[in-house]
């Protein structure tokens, strides 16, 4: 990260106010940890870490870059909240793996898990090509919105039921590009994402 990344003390969109929740040196500290502790468990096995896109492309950039064992890439695609800040429950893949997952150690690597669909849809997805083991990495859990529990393997943050966006994250597909992590501010929408 450099020193001139402009980090905006207010977000608006679409009428909505944003407050700094994560900052850039809380996010990147505890990519640092998860990466080594990825380094550590997965040392061997030779990973495919599986990008979600959109939402999880700067977290992904982030921890790859200090994973220093052997591994592989790719991404998938998946789309479930649309233009809403509330999931609609209904996955979608939008974009499949390129790699063979046969036989393979499968790292999914998520910027949120919320109401836990979108695992749901990918677990059964990626079971279904028997790969040899497959663990889960998120950014952000919300266990309070939890509506299909899972084994989270890795997890950044533990957050509040509370929409947020920036590093990667969207409302309406805009602030992905925030360096750091923001939440509506005052207590509208605490059922949101
Ligand atoms: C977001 C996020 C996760 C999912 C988590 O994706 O990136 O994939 O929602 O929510 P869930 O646990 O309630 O299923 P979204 O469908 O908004 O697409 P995006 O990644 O392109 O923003």
């Amino acid at each position: 990260m450099t020193p001139s990344l402009k980090i905006p003390t207010r977000v608006e969109i679409k009428g909505d106010e944003f407050v700094p929740y994560l900052s850039v040196d809380q996010i990147q500290s505890r990519i640092s940890i998860l990466a080594g502790e990825i380094n550590n468990d997965m040392n061997d096995k030779s990973p495919i870490f599986i990008c979600v896109l959109n939402g999880a492309f700067m977290f992904f950039a982030d921890l790859i870059r200090q994973v220093t064992i052997d591994c592989e890439v790719d991404f998938l695609k998946l789309s479930s909240y649309g233009e809403s800040k509330i999931s609609s429950g209904q996955v979608q893949m939008v974009k499949d793996l390129n790699c063979e997952v046969e036989g393979r150690n499968i790292v999914l690597v998520e910027d949120i898990v919320d109401t836990g669909f979108s695992i749901e849809f990918m677990k059964n997805w990626i079971e279904k090509k028997n790969p040899a083991s497959l663990k889960i990495v998120t950014l952000l859990h919300k266990p309070a919105s939890t509506k299909i529990a899972h084994k989270l393997d890795y997890v950044g943050f533990e957050i509040p039921p509370q929409f947020v966006v920036g590093f990667g994250l969207d409302y309406a597909q805009k602030a992905r590009n925030l360096p750091a992590i923001y939440i509506l501010a005052g207590n509208g929408s605490s059922e949101n994402e």
